[in-house]
Formats: structure tokens, C-alpha cells, sequence
């Protein structure tokens, strides 16, 4: 089955071809990050202006790349939600309007249950079995899942206040490090210490899986305001300082997850979402794989953060496992569930 991707909820515009939900034929991403920077954060109005000057060049590109026809397509998924409402209309008119002068079904897709979905892409390991738990931080979403199959989703936990990837786009603004702030963080830490500085777990009673981060986030700004203007410029504080609040946020993401395992009775753990290309999550998270005897599946970075090829194999499973495709009845929802039908 020969799906075409469609992707544009936030900043980034794109497209991909997979062929069966797993090997990936294109995959075209068109970042607006340059445009939106000089403003510190996504600006909706302007993000969806972008979409509309690049989504049918994108879509030119991927398929060109996957060496098909339109013809060949056998279906479109595209992100319905959540998301910026005028960045995702971009996506879904786009591919209504080439589903209906290609005579093909078009699907929308949950953008959550996309970057879960991006774990079955082939990149040479194998697919993760059913039922299995995922962990999604993104900069929007922070969620600990059990999931039993494509369409059986089950939200054990969630963020109570910013999500994983706001707390690092924050931080970052505030030490003046820029926009997008996750991997600017990330390639600080690498060359700090991360027990410089304590910095507080919000670790609520035992079964609880929900996550909290805005009193670390908290901790920081006093931190940076304690120490005056001289000590954000000293590289080695700034590197120190970023690399025990990858620490606390880490250490957070693993032990809930590890405590969900537990729970849940699961051993198979998906981690996806913008912030799972951070190589400090990643490297914890194998130790504890290793420690607690569960499998772990990561995708590569370039399929953690936002693309199209994690919206083609969700679309793929869905249509697999029965669902309608139906143009007629699509449309958008910036606050689309998660466990939605
Ligand atoms: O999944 P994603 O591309 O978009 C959303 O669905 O939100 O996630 C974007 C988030 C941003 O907050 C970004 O700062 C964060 O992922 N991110 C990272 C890293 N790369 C991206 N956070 C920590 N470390 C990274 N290396
Ligand atoms: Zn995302």
C-alpha cells in the first residue's frame, strides 16, 4: 500500500511517500524555523501564510524523490489535529482537493498518533509489538500511552502544566540561547556538568504518571536571576546550568516511564516526539532498557520531530485495521483527542 504523508499542524511543511507503513520511498520536510525565530516562538498567522507558499512544491518534491505517479498513490493521510487551525487547514484542503481530482480516499490522521506511529518506520529494526507503552514530549505534548493497536489508546499520564519540549523552548529563550530551544539545550548540556546545579523533580505519589515541569522551569529563571547578567555569559555556568536541567527533565521522563512499565505489566517502550532526538533521554533511557529488561524503540531524530512519513504509517495502520476514508466528513479540530474515534 502507497501512502502520501501530509503534514502541517505547526512549522514545519511536509510530505512523504511510504510504501506499507514502514519503508520510507520520500520524505520531504520544509522547516519554517528561520522565519519564526526572529520572533522567539511560532506565529500562527505567519506559519500558515508558509504552508501555503510551500505545501504543493513540498508535494512535488516527495513524490518526485519516491520515483511514483500520483496514479500510483492508494490513499493521502493527513494531520487533522491538533494543532495551529490555519496551518492545518493548509494540510487538509490540499490533499481533499488532490484526493478528489485523483479519485483516491484521504484520511485524517491524530498528529500524536502519528509521531507513536513513527516507531514502525524501517530503519532497520523491527517493528514494535502490541500492546506497548509510549512515551510522547513534544512541544506541545507530554504522554505516557498504553497502546493495545492502532486505534486503542489509552492515556495513562500527562503533563499538568508545560509540555517537556515548551519547558526546553522556554529555558532556552531565557538564557538568550534561541528558537527552536530543545537541541540548542541539548548541545549545551553535552559539555556541561549536570550536577552543577540542583534543580527541583516534581515526582508526585507513587502511581501517579502525570508530569509537571513549570517549577523547574521556575528554578531556572531564579537561578538566571540570582546570578546576574555576567554568569549567563560565562560558556562553562551556561553549559552547566543547561546540562542539570536536561538532568532533572530526563530523570523525570525516565522514572515515569519506568514506573508505567511496571504498572501497565509492559515491555516494549516506544519514545517519540521533538523531544526524543535528545541524546541525553536517549542514553538514559537505554541504560534503564538494559537495567529493567524492557525493549526500547526510538526513531531517528529526523523522525522524531515533526515530518510526514509518521503521518503516512499511521494513516497506513488505520486503513489497515478498517477505517473509513472519507472526504466528505474531514475537517480539522486544533484540540483533536487522542482517544478520539
Ligand atoms: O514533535 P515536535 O517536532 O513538534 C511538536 O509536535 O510539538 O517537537 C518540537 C519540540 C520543541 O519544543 C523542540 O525544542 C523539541 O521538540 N526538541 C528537542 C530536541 N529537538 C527538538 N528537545 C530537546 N532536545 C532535542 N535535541
Ligand atoms: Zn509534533
Amino acid at each position: 500500500m502507497l501512502v502520501l504523508g501530509l503534514e502541517t499542524s505547526c512549522d514545519e511543511t511536509a510530505a512523504a511517500v511510504v510504501a506499507d507503513g514502514r519503508r520510507v520511498l520520500a520524505d520531504v520536510v520544509s522547516s519554517q524555523a528561520l522565519v519564526h525565530a526572529e520572533y522567539g516562538g511560532v506565529v500562527p498567522e505567519v506559519a500558515s501564510r508558509q504552508h501555503l507558499a510551500t505545501v504543493v512544491p513540498v508535494i512535488q518534491h516527495a513524490i518526485r524523490d519516491a520515483g511514483v505517479r500520483l496514479g500510483d498513490l492508494d490513499a493521502i493521510a493527513v494531520t487533522c489535529g491538533p494543532g495551529l487551525v490555519g496551518a492545518l487547514l493548509v494540510g487538509v484542503e490540499t490533499a481533499k482537493a488532490l484526493a478528489y481530482a485523483l479519485g483516491k480516499p484521504v484520511l485524517g490522521v491524530n498528529h500524536l498518533a502519528g509521531h507513536m506511529a513513527a516507531a514502525f518506520l524501517d530503519e532497520g529494526r523491527p517493528a514494535p509489538p502490541w500492546p506497548h507503552l509510549a512515551l510522547v514530549v513534544s512541544g506541545g505534548h507530554t504522554l505516557l500511552v498504553k497502546v493495545e493497536g492502532p486505534r486503542r489508546l489509552r492515556t495513562l499520564g500527562s503533563t499538568r502544566d508545560d509540555a517537556a519540549g515548551e519547558a526546553y523552548d522556554k529555558v532556552a529563550k531565557r538564557l538568550g540561547l534561541g528558537y527552536p530551544g530543545g537541541a540548542l539545550v541539548d548541545a549545551q548540556a553535552a559539555r556541561g556538568n549536570p550536577e552543577a546545579f540542583k534543580l527541583p523533580r516534581a515526582l508526585p505519589g507513587r502511581d501517579d504518571l502525570d508530569f509537571s515541569f513549570s517549577g523547574l522551569k521556575t528554578a531556572v529563571a531564579t537561578l538566571l536571576g540570582g546570578a546576574g547578567p555576567a554568569a549567563a555569559e560565562d560558556p562553562q555556568w551556561l553549559a552547566d546550568l543547561c546540562a542539570s536541567f536536561q538532568a532533572a527533565v530526563v530523570d523525570v521522563l525516565v522514572r515515569k516511564a519506568r514506573r508505567a512499565l511496571e504498572r501497565e505489566g509492559l515491555r516494549h517502550l516506544v519514545v517519540c516526539g521533538g523531544v526524543a532526538a535528545n541524546r541525553g533521554l536517549r542514553s538514559a533511557l537505554a541504560v534503564a532498557a538494559a537495567a529493567d529488561d524492557f525493549t526500547l524503540y526510538v526513531p531517528a531524530p529526523a523522525h522524531c520531530t515533526d515530518n510526514a512519513a509518521m503521518i503516512a504509517a499511521a494513516g497506513t495502520q488505520r486503513l489497515q485495521t478498517g477505517a473509513t476514508a472519507r472526504a466528505d466528513t474531514l475537517t480539522v479540530d486544533p484540540g483533536l483527542p487522542l482517544e478520539g474515534p
